[in-house]
């Protein structure tokens, strides 16, 4: 049996041996780990309980609805960034609420909204005043996105809702300005999101200026949606805060506390394996072609942008190669990474933590292939659920003939 590396991007392989579970299969592929996203929502599950709170699937980072069944066993349903993950939301967790928000709702989709969602989160007191009376007869929840312009986090300067200038919300100075009690006596719930990958310490930050900002509003409401970007599934995640500041909101405003976490449901629950193409240098720089890529496969390492885990790579490693896509694009490129042995052609690289804001966002940029999907069921065993072809590659691009 191989050494596994002991990142918690990992820690679904420990005791396995990769070659036996992935050698066969064809690469590049995404395996989704199902004891990981069950461990995950098993965690999300304990803090509900304990607290009475609802939390949803933010789709956005993860939405492979085979998986819907068992993760409706533990949450309470999911959120939309507008029709199609609200349809999806709907069709597939039929049992769960289906809430929804959008920076801005379009008038000819309003009505095939509403026929999905329950809970409708508006971005602004414009689009409150455009569609709020008619979402409201039709017996919908009705939200407001607020921005409490409380920044806390700086290392990812585009995920930050409350940066100056933010379309995201509504400051306490336009609540001032443009809303009034009518469209006010519409509203059951305030919305916030904020966070990006963080603890409750960061919350705890948000609340306060959420408290201080709207204090006389939130009494008024039936809920308050905290939004996503709690860790909460991360190993050093303080669950105890969490749970402290939702029940303290929870009782102050006798409301029902929503959180929408994307990322924390599918924490670590994924692999991307792909296998070396060929291996080059230039000057003193071995560079590894792979047959994944950044762009296309895992494009928030270059949006966001980080390195991903890469299993068995090694910090003191002896052998140092760049690892970078077949695409045209120069910046391609995965990381750096060391290793004990030297890399060969055909050998298999497993990249870990894949399963969020990965098979959402992949794209077939220069052509390439969507990796097919697998799962590995709570038995071990991996078979595969989607299969991507030239097809998948054509469609998007013409008439579909
Ligand atoms: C409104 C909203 N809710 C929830 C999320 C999910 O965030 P995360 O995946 O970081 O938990 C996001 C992410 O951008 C978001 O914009």
């Amino acid at each position: 049996m191989e050494k596994i590396c002991t990142h918690p991007a990992f820690e679904g392989l420990i005791d396995k041996s990769v070659t036996e579970l992935f050698s066969k299969i064809k690469t590049p592929c995404y395996v989704i780990d199902e004891k990981m996203l069950l461990k995950n929502a098993k965690i999300l599950s304990s803090i509900m309980k304990h607290t009475d709170c609802k939390i949803l699937l933010a789709q956005k980072a993860f939405s492979n609805y085979d998986f819907y069944p068992l993760l409706s066993q533990y949450i309470s349903g999911t959120e939309a960034s507008g029709l199609y993950e609200t349809r999806l939301g709907a069709e597939e967790m039929p049992d769960g609420e289906v809430h929804v928000f959008c920076a801005a709702y379009r008038d000819d989709e309003f009505d095939e909204i509403l026929k999905y969602a329950d809970h409708i989160v508006f971005n602004s007191v414009n689009q409150l005043k455009t569609f709020g009376k008619k979402a409201k007869e039709k017996g919908k929840s009705i939200g407001i996105r607020i921005n409490p312009e409380c920044s806390t986090q700086e290392s990812h300067e585009i995920y930050d809702p409350c940066a100056l200038g933010s379309r995201l919300g509504v400051t306490r100075k336009i609540w001032e300005k443009e809303m009034n009690p009518d469209l006010i006596s519409l509203l059951d719930g305030l919305h916030f999101h904020t966070l990006c990958e963080q603890n409750s310490d960061a919350l705890e930050i948000t609340l306060n200026a959420v408290e201080e900002k709207f204090s006389d509003v939130l009494p008024q409401m039936k809920w308050l949606n905290m939004g996503g970007g709690h860790h909460i599934t991360k190993n050093d995640y303080d669950d105890l805060r969490l749970e402290r500041l939702i029940t303290y909101a929870k009782e102050k405003w006798e409301l029902c506390v929503y959180l929408e976490p994307g990322e924390a449901v599918a924490l670590n629950a994924g692999y991307l394996v792909s296998q070396v193409l060929d291996i080059i240098e230039n000057g003193n720089t071995k560079i590894a072609i792979l047959d994944t890529s950044a762009a296309c496969h895992m494009p928030d390492v270059i949006e966001m942008p980080y390195t991903p885990q890469l299993l068995n790579a090694s910090e003191n490693g002896k052998y140092t190669y760049r690892l970078g896509g077949p695409t045209c694009l120069s910046g391609d490129l995965i990381g750096e990474y060391s290793f004990n042995n030297r890399l060969e052609i055909g050998d298999l690289l497993i990249f870990g933590d894949m399963a969020i804001y990965t098979m959402c966002k992949n794209n077939t940029f220069n052509g390439m292939p969507l990796p097919d999907i697998y799962k590995m069921d709570i038995n071990d065993s991996v078979s595969k659920i989607s299969n991507f072809g030239y097809d998948d590659f054509k469609m998007r691009l013409g008439s579909n003939k």
